[in-house]
């Protein structure tokens, strides 16, 4: 890209709903770099898919599979990472992430979470139980760790291209 120099690949962190895919996309669209998903990397290496994986050999394994591929796209040319919303809360992932990338926690309240994560249900996490619930521990578990990264974006409602651009201005 012309304009702006990333010196390291940008890792989105956040909980599951709060939009890192979509606005890791439109980042590295303005940025012109690769973008790639980390559940997506983990789902072509295993075979298979991230529920699955869940299943057939339970979360630590998911979570040895999500830190080694973590650590290999951290390896690769500067890019947007998404990555799922567990992959920071893994202490050996998180040391990777911030020593090699720029992390960017994508911060969302319980409402806009819960209203995101309806949609679809393919989140094993989410699997058994009340949405709200299980966000709101999560939101408690794990948000003081997500205000480790190096910075952080809201997520404004109704607006993935506000996000962004806050998320950018954040960059710079
Ligand atoms: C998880 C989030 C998911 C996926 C897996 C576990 C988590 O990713 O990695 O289901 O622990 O929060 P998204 O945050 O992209 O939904």
């Amino acid at each position: 890209n012309g304009n702006y120099s990333i010196p390291k690949t940008v890792v989105l962190v956040g909980l599951m709903g709060a939009g890192k895919t979509c606005i890791g996309k439109k980042m590295a669209q303005e940025l012109d770099l690769p973008f790639v998903d980390a559940d997506v990397e983990i789902e072509k290496a295993a075979g298979c898919s991230i529920s699955e994986i869940f299943e057939e050999h339970g979360e630590t394994y998911f979570r040895d599979r999500e830190r080694m591929v973590i650590q290999r796209l951290l390896e690769a040319p500067v890019q947007i990472l998404s990555t799922g919303g567990g992959a920071f809360m893994d202490e050996g992932t998180r040391k990777t992430i911030l020593e090699k990338g720029i992390s960017l926690w994508l911060r969302a309240d319980l409402d806009i979470l819960v209203e995101r994560t309806s949609r679809r249900n393919h989140r094993p996490l989410l699997r058994n139980g009340n949405h709200r619930e299980i966000l709101s521990g999560l939101i408690n578990q794990r948000h003081p760790i997500y205000a480790q990264a190096d910075i952080t974006t809201d997520s404004a409602e109704g607006s993935a291209d506000i996000t962004t651009k806050n998320a950018l201005e954040g960059l710079f």
